[in-house]
C-alpha cells in the first residue's frame, strides 16, 4: 500500500459522513491539483498539495454538530470554520505529514489577506470553488460560478488567474461531476510519487480510526480499545498473530462510520434498521481490504460470527483468530452499558463465558483462555497512542 492512496481512502471515509453523495474532499483535491499545476508547482508541492487537500477537514469526523454545520455551511463565518482546521491540521501532523501540510490544513479556511501559506491559500480557493460548484442548479453554469467568486475578492490575485485558465475548460468541470470524480482523484495520485506506507503511518490510522469509530455512537466509551485489550490477551494465552489482532480489534468497527449517526441514537432497533447496523461487518471488510489491511479485513467480516453458524454476515464457524476477536467484541460490550441495557458484573460475564463453553459457542480454548482474563485490569489498562489521538480533537 501506498501513502497517497491510503490517505485517499481516509478522505473517502470522512467525505461519507456528511452523506451518501458528498464528495467534498475528493473534490478540492482536483480543483487545488489543477490550481497548483497551472501555477507550475514540481512534483514535490503538488503532492503536498494532494496530502493537503486529501485530509483538510478530517477533524469534523467525530463530532455530528460540526458535520451539521459542514452540511449548511455559511462561508464568512471563517473564525467558526477554524476550530475544525486547527484539529484536522493536527491530525495531519500525527499522520506524521510535512509541516507545510499541516500548516495549509490550519489555514484552509483564511482569506488570501491573512493567509501565509501558499498552499494554505490554495486550498481556501478550492474549497470555496467545491462549496459554490455543490450548490449549483445547473452543474455547467461555471461561469456563473467563477464570476460569483471573483466578487468576493477573497483570493490570491494569481491563483485566481490560474483558476479563470482551468475553468474554461469542460473537461475540468466534467470531472467534477459524481460519476468521475473518484477516477480523476486516482489518476492524478498515479502520477505522483508512490511511497511506502510505513509501520509508523500504520499504527497512526489504526488508532485514528480506532478513535473515530468509537466517537461516533454515543455508547462506545473506549469499546474498541477494550476490544483491544482483551483480544491481544487471548492473542498471547493461545498463541495467535498478536500484531494482527491488535489491528484488527482496534479496527473492528471502522463500518461504523458508513452509518447514519441517527441510527446509533435509536433506543431500540427494528429489523430494517438492525439490518443496517450488521452491514458494519462488510463495510468494514471491504475500507479494510482497500486500505491494504488484507488480514484484518479478514477477522473484521468475522467479528459477529459463533459456532452456531447464526451469527453475521456470513454464517460460517470462526477460527481461532477470528472466534478471539468475535469473544473479545462480545465481552467488551457486554462490560459496558448500552441504552437498552446495563454493564454485567465480572462474576456475571464469567457466568455467562461458562455457558458459552456448555453450549458450545466458541472454540473452548478460546474460552478457557477468556476466562483467565482479569477484566478489572482490561478496564484500567491505559493506552498512550489512544490517549494521543484524544487530545488531538480537544
Ligand atoms: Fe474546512
Ligand atoms: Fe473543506
Ligand atoms: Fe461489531
Amino acid at each position: 500500500m501506498w501513502v497517497n492512496k491510503l490517505l485517499f481512502e481516509l478522505c473517502r471515509l470522512s467525505d461519507s459522513l456528511e452523506g451518501e453523495d458528498a464528495f467534498h474532499q475528493r473534490r478540492v483535491c482536483y480543483i487545488a491539483y489543477n490550481i497548483a499545476k497551472e501555477l507550475d508547482f514540481d512534483e514535490f508541492g503538488l503532492d503536498l498539495v494532494v496530502k493537503s487537500a486529501l485530509l483538510h477537514d478530517i477533524g469534523i469526523l467525530t463530532d455530528e454538530s460540526k458535520v451539521e454545520m459542514f452540511r449548511n455551511i455559511i462561508y464568512e463565518d471563517y473564525e467558526s470554520l477554524n476550530g475544525h482546521a486547527v484539529i484536522s491540521g493536527r491530525v495531519a501532523r500525527f499522520l506524521n505529514m510535512h509541516l507545510d501540510v499541516t500548516l495549509a490544513i490550519n489555514l484552509h479556511h483564511t482569506p488570501h489577506e491573512n493567509n501565509t501559506s501558499i498552499i494554505g491559500n490554495i486550498l481556501f480557493l478550492a474549497d470555496n470553488v467545491e462549496i459554490a460548484y455543490r450548490s449549483l442548479t445547473n452543474p455547467y453554469a461555471y461561469d456563473d460560478l467563477v464570476e460569483f467568486l471573483e466578487q468576493k475578492k477573497l483570493f490570491d490575485p494569481n491563483m485566481f488567474e490560474a483558476l479563470k485558465n482551468i475553468a474554461r475548460k469542460e473537461c475540468f468541470w466534467f470531472s467534477l461531476l459524481e460519476d468521475h470524480i473518484d477516477d480523476a482523484v486516482c489518476e492524478i495520485l498515479d502520477r505522483l510519487p508512490k511511497e511506502e506506507v510505513d509501520d509508523k503511518l500504520k499504527n497512526a490510522v489504526v488508532y485514528l480510526i480506532s478513535y473515530m469509530s468509537d466517537s461516533i455512537v454515543p455508547f462506545y466509551d473506549k469499546y474498541t480499545l477494550f476490544v483491544k485489550n482483551i483480544s491481544v490477551n487471548l492473542g498471547y494465552k493461545l498463541g495467535l498473530d498478536t500484531k494482527v489482532l491488535h489491528n484488527a480489534a482496534l479496527l473492528s468497527h471502522i463500518g461504523n462510520l458508513k452509518i447514519p449517526y441517527d441510527t446509533f441514537k435509536m433506543p431500540s432497533l427494528d429489523e430494517e434498521t438492525y439490518n443496517v447496523v450488521k452491514s458494519h461487518t462488510f463495510e468494514g471488510y471491504h475500507i479494510l481490504k482497500r486500505m491494504g489491511f488484507e488480514k484484518e479485513a479478514e477477522l473484521v467480516l468475522l467479528h459477529h460470527e459463533n459456532n452456531t453458524k447464526e451469527g453475521y454476515p456470513c454464517k460460517v464457524k470462526p477460527e481461532k483468530e477470528a472466534a478471539a476477536l468475535a469473544l473479545a467484541t462480545i465481552v467488551a460490550a457486554i462490560m459496558q452499558d448500552r441504552p437498552y441495557r446495563v454493564a454485567r458484573s465480572d462474576d456475571k460475564i464469567r457466568e455467562g463465558l461458562k455457558n458459552f463453553k456448555d453450549i458450545d459457542l466458541f472454540d473452548s480454548e478460546v474460552i478457557d483462555a477468556m476466562l483467565e482474563i482479569d477484566l478489572e485490569k482490561v478496564r484500567k489498562t491505559e493506552d498512550e497512542y489512544y490517549t494521543a489521538v484524544k487530545k488531538l480533537f480537544i
